[in-house]
């Protein structure tokens, strides 16, 4: 029999309207019939409807609600520093989301629990293999970060585990105790990190870590999990900004590839090749959209794959981490499976030796980024009816050596308007060249797009 997947999540009154209510909507809608969603309720009842309950979060937690009494009286618990407010120190705010899981754990008939924080939307059908799939061999499957706390807007546990049950309960004692507040920081992150952590090192679970890029602030988008949500914590959810200069800029959130998308509606290509095709996540979201609009699609995705070395990732300023061809192809494999008018290949090597002289419907060009290697690239697929190029570097790059500038010089081209910039001073846009007629047509779904069109 499947295993019993449940999701939960918290949130009050408020949250329920600015954004729970979109949260439960997308969960309808995507995940397969057989999960349900539990909200731990604050202040509400939700009106009853299948798949999706709700349960006073301060009935099934009373020991969260003696926690609450006795910190929130104290501003430091609550992240009142002396130098202001830390949520860092916020231990009365982010028990909430424990003490449901802490409820979610002891009560609730299910192999696995999986939170979703209350912002998490989910965008596109989750196979009912995914859940099983991360959660292979392992106790909990997390989103890591380099030399900071874990992302926990999306967790999973194996509550049939031998070790399930007390490693909840070492989490709340944790809280129950005290000891909460001789930890680096009092939130849930902090509390899920130094108890996987034990846990691990005395050799009691396994973990999956999903993040693919730990360098990354935001590992969630940076994961497998992107194929199918989003978390918008700490995001902006609309821009406004700059439109009326016709160029739309965000930190350190990408947004300039959903211009990807328009492109691919307006001109429904069947064949599709990336340069780059790193941890796949493109590949789906490109086929997902395009198959809405035509009946099939080919993939063909180039990278170094395992071929990957300190060398090559610094000749050709790569910051993502590698990821394996196999763990790209079970995740295409499963995409294909789900969706019979797709079909792909991955080749693996250096594109400078692998690439092959092609014409394809839409080309998106995103792997080394050294002049030469995109100047090559290009050169392959220069016949293909649109080419996309991640990487024109409109500030903080040496466009000498990276980047697509130099080469778009004698070329026609658009700048697409969505530009991404980074605290560190980077601003990246993606360009595209194409015939001068698609040119146009680009232009005219783009206004405020720029650069040399003839
Ligand atoms: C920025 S990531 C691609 C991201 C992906 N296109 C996306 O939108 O999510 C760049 C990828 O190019 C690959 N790469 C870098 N240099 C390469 C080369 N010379 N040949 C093939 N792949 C390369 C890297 O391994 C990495 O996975």
């Amino acid at each position: 029999m499947a295993p019993k997947v449940t999701a939960i999540t918290t949130f009050n009154r408020k949250g329920l309207e600015q954004y729970g209510r979109t949260a439960i909507g997308s969960f309808l809608q995507h995940w397969p019939s057989a999960v349900d969603l539990v909200v731990y309720s604050e202040g509400f009842d939700l009106e009853p409807a299948a798949r999706v309950r709700s349960i006073s979060l301060n009935g099934a937690a009373p020991r969260l609600v003696t926690f609450k009494n006795h910190y929130s009286k104290q501003p430091m618990a609550a992240g009142h520093t002396k130098t202001g407010y830390d949520y860092n120190f916020d231990a009365v705010r982010f028990a909430h989301k424990m003490f449901a899981m802490f409820a979610a754990a002891a009560t609730l008939d299910t192999d696995y629990l999986v939170w979703l924080d209350g912002d998490v939307v989910t965008q596109a059908d989750v196979p009912e293999s995914f859940i099983p799939e991360i959660m292979e061999g392992v106790f909990a499957a997390y989103l890591g970060r380099k030399g900071m706390h874990s992302e926990t807007g999306f967790l999973c546990f194996d509550l049939r585990h031998p070790e399930a049950k007390p490693f909840f309960e070492t989490m709340e004692r944790i809280y129950l105790t005290g000891e909460l507040f001789k930890l680096n920081a009092w939130h849930d992150c902090e509390v899920f990190d130094v108890t996987r952590t034990v846990f691990e090192a005395q050799g009691k679970i396994r973990t999956r870590d999903l993040s693919a890029d730990l360098e990354t602030l935001d590992p969630f988008s940076e994961s497998c999990l992107s194929a199918y949500m989003s978390h918008f914590k700490g995001q902006p959810k609309t821009e406004d900004g700059a439109a009326g200069q016709g160029r739309i800029e965000t930190m350190n959130n990408p947004r300039r590839y959903e211009q990807i998308l328009r492109l691919i509606e307006a001109f429904k290509p069947e064949t599709i090749v990336e340069v780059g095709t790193w941890n796949g996540r493109r590949a789906i979201e490109m086929a997902r959209h395009g198959l809405r609009f035509g009946t099939s699609i080919r993939y063909t995705g180039y990278d170094l794959f395992e071929a990957a070395t300190p060398e090559n990732d610094s000749e050709e300023l790569n910051g993502k981490s590698s990821v394996t061809l196999a763990a790209v192809d079970a995740a295409l494999s499963a995409f294909e499976t789900a969706n019979p008018g797709f079909s792909y290949r991955l080749i693996r090597g250096n594109s400078l030796e692998t690439l092959e002289e092609q014409s394809a419907d839409f080309c998106f060009i995103d792997g080394g980024h050294a002049c030469e290697t995109i100047a090559h690239d290009f050169s392959k697929l220069r016949d293909s009816k649109v080419v996309v190029f991640d990487d024109y570097y409109l500030d903080g790059a040496d466009t000498d050596a990276f980047g697509c500038n130099k080469l778009l010089e004698a070329i026609p081209h658009l700048v697409l308007p969505v530009t991404d910039r980074f605290s560190n001073g980077l601003a990246i846009a993606l360009a595209v060249t194409a015939s001068p007629e698609k040119l146009a047509k680009i232009r005219s779904l783009f206004p405020h797009a720029t650069g040399k069109s003839l």
